[in-house]
């Protein structure tokens, strides 16, 4: 509330000063701090979302966020008691060697993680390795005009064949690296084990499966410039919008994302508003085939904290408009099913904290497709390190997600109602 003020004060005295180019809105004071707070409840963590702040991770009531000092100043007025972790930017400069110039490779260590260039490799010698089972197309482009690859896999890839289809989203939030890794061990988990591994075999031949390995390709680009990672959510549009707080399902509606510019979970000007949502939420409109949506079930990869979240996330009732009790059950039920498996903890999204125009609440309440977050590894971290685990753990993390994802494939045959 505080910063509509303030913004629609900095906009009067633009008119009065019309010659001079200045941005409409207070930009935040140049420094990002790393913060914890206890917030031991989802009402409590929601005021800390609302006035704009990124939370990074939640444990035991403790809440790890990166705030600029207004924001600090503001929460410590509400009441908030806030620790002062350090210098986010400060922080990061540490980890790298500050030497490139060019997004070319990650920084020394993790290089096994793939730049845009090598994950377009990838998936181009992964359909002329496997032309029958793989096709590598695009739902539109990014911002900045880099292709927003889509790869699908099924048996007889060419044609649109009478199966389920399920959809695998990745880095929608730049910093998220580990999840581009995620969606490509998806990809290659799918082709190179189709024939030998008779769990893969039996689910590409009666599956669709479609991977976007990365939704936000400009904002990781961005996030590995220069020789060391920047801590970059959004995408490089402007001052960036928040992909997941872009989505057209309740868009803005409760508190759950920011409309000042600079914050990182900024929702952007209207919904789809980024080209990158926009793209997306078009290609699964077109999924619509005879009145019929395709696609039964969505996967979206984050990191970090473990958990599997499921909507809806812009209110704290577990049923609501477009969410009965069956439906909540079976979210609730397939949701703790693949946590099991990989030992994440299960949680309707809102249980963390609310958050409107995600993807999740978009999937379910536009298109019924049963769509789930998974936050990914490690469970907590002192901040910012949580979003650049060493390449070492790419092997293991991604892997642990394999039954998770059998799971999630064996389920889309059973249709959209309970
Ligand atoms: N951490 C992710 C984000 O901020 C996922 C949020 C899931 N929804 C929620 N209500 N916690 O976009
Ligand atoms: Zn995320």
């Amino acid at each position: 509330m505080r910063r509509t003020r303030r913004a629609l004060a900095t906009v009067g005295g633009l008119v009065l000063l019309a010659t001079v180019a200045a941005p409409a809105v207070a930009q935040p004071s140049g420094e990002r701090g790393l913060y914890e707070a206890h917030a031991a409840d989802a009402e409590q963590r929601t005021e800390l979302v609302r006035a704009g702040v990124d939370v990074l991770g939640v444990r035991d009531g403790t809440v790890t966020m990166i705030a600029t000092a207004g924001q600090a100043r503001d929460l410590r007025a509400d009441g908030f008691d806030l620790d002062r972790i350090g210098d986010v930017d400060r922080m990061l400069a540490e980890r790298g060697t500050g030497t490139r110039a060019a997004a070319d490779e990650f920084p020394p260590g993790d290089e096994d993680y793939h730049t845009y260039s090598e994950l377009t490799d990838e998936l181009q010698r992964t359909e002329a390795d496997h032309g029958d089972i793989a096709r590598l197309s695009s739902v539109g482009e990014s911002y900045e005009g880099r292709s927003l690859h889509l790869i699908k896999i099924s048996d007889n890839a060419a044609r649109d064949e009478d199966e389920p289809e399920v959809l695998f989203t990745c880095n929608q939030h730049a910093r998220e690296h580990l999840t581009t890794e995620m969606c490509l061990r998806i990809v290659q988990r799918f082709t190179d084990d189709y024939g030998s591994d008779p769990t893969v075999t039996e689910l590409v031949d009666t599956r669709e499966i479609l991977v976007i390995p990365t939704v936000n390709p400009d904002g990781a680009e961005y996030d590995i410039s220069g020789g060391s990672y920047h801590g970059w959510r959004k995408n490089r549009q402007g001052s960036g919008t928040d992909l997941n707080r872009n989505w057209g399902y309740q868009w803005g509606c409760c508190g759950g994302s920011s409309g000042w510019p600079y914050s990182d979970t900024y929702r952007g000007s209207s919904p789809f508003s980024a080209p990158e949502t926009r793209a997306v939420a078009d290609f699964v409109d077109s999924r619509v085939v005879d009145g019929t949506q395709q696609i039964t079930a969505h996967l979206d990869f984050h990191s970090y904290s473990e958990l599997v979240l499921w909507p809806y996330g812009y209110t704290y009732d577990d049923t609501a408009e477009g969410m009965t009790r069956a439906e909540a059950d079976r979210f609730r039920d397939v949701g703790e099913r693949m946590a099991a498996s990989n030992g994440y903890t299960p949680q309707q999204s809102s249980d963390l904290y609310i958050t409107d125009g995600s993807v999740n609440d978009w999937m379910w309440g536009e298109h019924k497709i049963f769509s789930f977050t998974f936050e990914m590894y490690p469970a907590s971290a002192g901040g910012l390190d949580g979003f650049y685990p060493p390449d070492e753990r790419i092997g293991p993390e991604t892997r642990r997600n394999d039954e998770a994802v059998d799971i999630l494939l064996r389920e889309a045959g059973r249709g959209a109602a309970a």
